[in-house]
Parts: C-alpha cells; sequence; structure tokens
C-alpha cells in the first residue's frame, strides 16, 4: 500500500468525489492504493448517507436462477470453465424454473434473475418462450438475464419477450489484464460492445468486476472506475475474486473483505442512485461480508432460488455459502441479518433509480 500521500490529502480526494461524483485517473489511482483503516471509516458513513437518501434503508432482493452450468467459454479464474471436467453438469428444464419462480414469488420475490453459463442448448427460441412465460404469469416482477455475450439481435429479441434487465460484468476494463483472465476467444473490446448494445436496446444494465482477480492493480481500478461512471450503468455487482481449487487459479490469493468495501463505498458515492449488490462473495469471505456490504453502502442482496439438489453443482468458486439451504431458509436469514444492522428486506421490483 503507498503510504506516501497524507491522509488529509486522501480525504479531501473522498471528499471531491462526494461533491463532484467523479475523479482522474491519477486521482483514483493514489485513493485506491493509498486507502487505510482511517479512510474506510471516513468513507462508509458518507456511502451510507448517499444510499439512504435514495433508498432509505429498505434493501432489494433478487431472486438467483442458476438455470445450467455448461458453459462454452473458458475463463481462467470460473469454477464452471469449460474444461473443468469434474463438474457434473446440469440443465434446470422449464418446468423447473418456472416451479423456482413460483417458489420466490411466494417468498415476496419480484424480480428473477435467470444466470447461467453460455450454454447452446439454450437456444433463442427456447430462451424467448421462457421469457414470456415468466413474463405473462408474473406481470408484476422484473425479469433480468445473465447468461453472457449474444449477438445485438438476440438482446433485443429477449428484450422484446419480456426481459427487463442484463447483467453482464466487464471482469476488468484494461485490455492487456482482460487477455491474463480469458482465453483468447474473449475480448475486452466485445465485452464491452455488448454492454453498449445492452443499454441502447433500453435494457437497465448491470456490470462490475472481481475485486483482487489474479495481476489486478490500482491503475486497472481506476480504470475500472472510469469506465463504470462513463458506461452509467443501472446497477454494478463487485465481489471478491476467490480461487476455485479446478482452474488454473486455483493458488491465487483472494480478493480482500476490506478492498471490496472501500470500492462498494467508493462506487456509492460515484454514482449515488446505483443499485449495489452485496454478493454472495462477499458472504464467502467473511461470515458478516453481507451486512459489511451494507453497511459500506450497497443495498441489494441475491439469494439462490435454484433447487438445492443442483446448487452444489454451481460453484464457481471454493467455499460458496448456502448451497445447503432452501430457498426460504436464505430469505429468512437475509431478513433477519438485514434487521440486525437498522436495514429490511422489501418486497419490490425495486428498480434503479440511476
Ligand atoms: N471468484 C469470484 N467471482 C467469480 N466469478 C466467476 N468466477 C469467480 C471466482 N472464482 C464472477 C464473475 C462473473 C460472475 C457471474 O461471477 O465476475 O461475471
Ligand atoms: Fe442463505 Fe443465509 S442467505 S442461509
Amino acid at each position: 500500500m503507498n503510504t506516501s500521500i497524507p491522509t488529509s490529502d486522501l480525504i479531501s480526494l473522498i471528499d471531491k468525489l462526494h461533491t463532484e461524483q467523479t475523479l482522474s485517473r491519477s486521482e483514483w489511482t493514489a485513493l485506491i492504493s493509498g486507502r487505510t483503516p482511517e479512510l474506510s471509516e471516513y468513507l462508509f458513513p458518507l456511502a451510507r448517507q448517499e444510499q439512504q437518501k435514495y433508498y432509505g434503508t429498505d434493501i432489494y432482493v433478487r431472486g438467483l436462477i442458476e438455470f445450467t452450468n455448461y458453459c462454452r467459454n473458458d475463463c481462467l479464474y470460473c469454477g464452471i470453465r469449460k474444461s473443468n471436467k469434474n463438474v457434473h453438469r446440469y440443465r434446470l428444464t422449464e418446468e423447473e424454473i418456472l416451479t423456482c419462480c413460483r417458489e420466490g414469488y411466494d417468498l415476496g420475490f419480484r424480480t428473477f434473475v435467470l444466470q447461467g453459463g453460455e450454454d447452446g442448448w439454450f437456444t433463442d427460441d427456447k430462451m424467448i418462450t421462457l421469457i414470456r412465460t415468466i413474463r405473462q404469469r408474473y406481470p408484476d416482477c422484473a425479469i433480468t438475464l445473465s447468461v453472457g455475450e449474444k449477438s445485438r439481435e438476440t438482446y433485443q429479441a429477449f428484450f422484446d419477450a419480456g426481459a427487463d434487465r442484463y447483467l453482464l460484468r466487464h471482469e476488468t476494463c484494461n485490455y492487456q489484464h482482460y487477455g491474463m483472465l480469458h482465453p483468447a476467444s474473449l475480448s475486452a473490446a466485445h465485452r464491452q460492445q455488448c454492454l453498449r448494445y445492452l443499454k441502447e436496446i433500453g435494457y437497465q444494465v448491470g456490470t462490475g468486476f472481481m475485486v483482487g482477480s489474479p495481476y489486478q492493480t490500482a491503475e486497472h481500478l481506476a480504470e475500472d472506475m472510469l469506465f463504470m461512471k462513463e458506461l452509467n450503468p443501472q446497477m454494478i455487482g463487485i465481489g471478491p475474486f476467490i480461487p476455485h481449487h479446478d482452474t488454473p487459479f486455483a493458488g491465487e490469493p483472494a480478493g480482500t473483505l476490506e478492498l471490496t468495501l472501500f470500492l462498494l463505498g467508493l462506487i456509492r458515492l460515484m454514482i449515488p442512485r446505483v443499485l449495489l449488490p452485496s454478493t454472495t462473495a462477499l458472504g464467502t469471505i467473511h461470515p458478516r461480508g453481507r451486512e459489511l456490504g451494507i453497511l459500506a453502502g450497497a443495498n441489494v442482496v441475491m439469494p439462490n432460488l435454484s433447487p438445492t439438489s443442483v446448487r452444489k453443482d454451481y460453484l464457481l468458486y471454493d467455499n460458496k455459502i448456502c448451497t445447503g439451504d432452501e430457498s426460504a431458509q436464505c430469505r429468512r436469514c437475509l431478513e433477519t441479518r438485514m434487521q440486525s444492522i437498522g436495514y429490511r428486506v422489501v418486497t419490490a421490483r425495486g428498480d434503479s433509480l440511476n
């Protein structure tokens, strides 16, 4: 960590970010690399103040349905990458997915997130039928897709079928760094193009990245901040990188709680109305990680609605929490956790004010 910049200067940078909602590349780098526990103490109350100005103490919930763990890609960090032969692969049937929605609806979820690997078995036609059915049965719910890179036409067709939101983390906006985390078949340029298509079409878009991914530097994070400021998404999902034992990054260290929380606070000040989940990965590296995420400025939680029978097969990283818990248990668990810090889980679509 760089301690050469006086704390008072870094505090001034946080104040500047708070008033102007932007910093220069070198200011971002200085702030991120110069962070200290003292700076976090200063940042988090400001982040909470911004969060509560727009969203009060309401915490939105999204029901995550991990409907396929087949994936044609081979991202070096991901446990369900194509070349991991130790994964037991599964696909939920349309009926199973609809059962998850029903259970979720009855538990008060008004957003369903359909997440999966890039699985060619789920053709555009199959996806469109599924989206239409959910849209028809749950007109009051938001449908969020998280199924990776598709053509503009496909994104448009999914939108026309009734999808409202799309999650596609940019992962890292630096081209070289992207190349170190992904096979040559994938590019940062294409990923970023997909995000622009999604915005143009009219989706509420979520992007984000892993904190502490291998080779990540403060300069990369500064670029990520500038990229997200420019894209101006409705949601930003960040969580610590956590190694998976069957990937090339098995021996790499995990991202830290402390840096993840600091970045959550900074993002809240940079885009005050953004929806910011306190992620499962954060809950995995610390027993109260999700509560601490909320206290650093996050305002969304995304419990799992997938059937417990497949939970242990959707492991992007090691030690993932909640793989043995029923949806209802997670719903209640989160309610208690949020109450313990003075927030409340609400039944609402929870659209972004950004
Ligand atoms: N650790 C933490 N997050 C991961 N993701 C994938 N693999 C890992 C890992 N090992 C994240 C990626 C992806 C999202 C669905 O999960 O950022 O976009
Ligand atoms: Fe799943 Fe707590 S959120 S058990």
